[in-house]
């Protein structure tokens, strides 16, 4: 049974709340570019503030490496973007090191530096999450976006306090749970760049249909001998997708030269060696599928939108307008192209917006989540 904080008030209340979030949000020129991640994680952080908590947010943000890394990926720019904005109607402070010790005060919000920029948070160190958890004296994760990372902000910590998840983990698991035993037909649109990422999910699910799109399908379509161009694909093996009959592609692309500069459609059996596939032509086969669906999830554009090849994807978000029953969307590219379409105001074309990324995929894969079946084993008991 998963322990949520709704259900153990008690236990919680007037405590100092270490709240694993997932902000790890896109940032350009020290800006929030996406606030969907922040807005998500408000519920839990009003219910807990309600119960007189502090809280002391922990996330990760991007991948740093280099030294260089640690200025664009420091939480500072979040920290920025929550004070100006007032998001909590409150101050939040900064921790930047292990150098501040915390007493607790009562519905205060403070920020960790990015998780990442410690030694050993990917590996799990429980060296690490032992600091991080004197901290607080209660843990709760609310960070479905990496519940598929075993790492020591992410599950180590529930080795020292005892855990709970928050509201968004909540959300986030009634809602995709609904896909395990689907209202039928059940339609799958699987777009964005990488396919390898999605084998297991598309061999899973109990799709009646996948319509793949994009570099996926040029992938699909390389490996049946078709010329693709110049067109992004993945040279890995797809063979097992030639013979799935639920698997539907396109039949043409919109085609580039390397300059973005001509903008034709092709057929997949006429693509000139010198193109560039930046979109995919959503037609009417695939706009009947989804639109007598009664459940969808769609992951990955289907084009490159951010350099304004959108026409597919707006086909299908057109589409989903139409759909009688459940309607999900997960993946912080798709997140964000139907953010810039929709802003925020999803209601015509989508019943839920998940915040996963490589989470949502792996949920629906495996019906659970790594950090899941680790706190499930490993947290101390309240
Ligand atoms: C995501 O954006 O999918 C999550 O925050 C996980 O990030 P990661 O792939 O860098 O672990």
């Amino acid at each position: 049974m998963i322990r949520y904080i709704d259900q153990y008030k008690e236990e919680i209340k007037n405590k100092r709340v270490l709240l694993r979030v997932d902000y790890n949000v896109p940032i350009e020129n020290g800006k929030v570019k996406d606030e969907t991640r922040i807005i998500q994680s408000k519920e839990t952080i009003d219910l807990l503030l309600s119960m007189n908590c502090d809280i002391i947010l922990l996330t990760h943000l991007g991948r740093p490496k280099t030294e260089e890394d640690k200025k664009k990926y420091s939480t500072k720019n979040i920290l920025d973007y929550l004070n100006e904005k007032n998001i909590f109607g409150c101050k939040v402070e900064f921790i930047d090191n292990f150098e501040k010790k915390l007493n607790y005060s009562g519905r205060k919000v403070y920020l960790f530096e990015n998780v990442r920029f410690f030694e050993g948070e990917t590996k799990n160190s429980l060296e690490l999450a032992k600091n991080f958890s004197s901290y607080g004296d209660v843990f709760v994760n609310d960070a479905f976006g990496s519940l598929h990372r075993v790492h020591s902000s992410v599950a180590g910590i529930s080795n020292f306090l005892p855990t709970y998840f928050g509201l968004l983990v909540k959300k986030e698991i009634e809602n995709l749970s609904k896909f395990f035993n689907p209202m039928r037909p059940f339609t799958v649109i699987l777009g964005g760049a990488k396919i390898s990422d999605k084998l297991g999910l598309i061999k899973k699910i109990k799709a009646d249909n996948i319509i793949i799109c994009g570099a996926m399908a040029l992938t699909i379509y390389k490996k049946m001998g078709k010329n693709i161009g110049k067109s992004l694909y993945e040279d890995i093996d797809v063979s097992e997708l030639l013979d799935d009959r639920r698997i539907v592609l396109p039949d043409s692309f919109v085609v580039t030269d390397e300059n973005f500069e001509n903008r034709l459609v092709r057929s997949i059996e006429v693509i000139e060696d010198n193109m560039v596939a930046v979109d995919t032509v959503v037609d009417e086969k695939m706009v009947s599928i989804i639109k007598s669906s009664r459940m969808v999830f769609w992951n990955g554009p289907v084009g490159i939108f951010e350099k304004g090849f959108n026409e597919g994807s707006l086909s299908i978000l057109e589409a989903l307008s139409y759909v009688h029953g459940f309607r999900v969307v997960g993946g912080g590219d798709t997140v964000r192209f139907i953010n810039s379409v929709l802003k925020q105001d999803y209601s015509k074309y989508v019943d839920f917006v998940s915040t996963g990324g490589g989470a949502t995929l792996e949920f629906l894969e495996r019906e659970t989540l790594e950090a899941i079946e680790y706190i499930q084993n490993n947290t101390v008991r309240g």
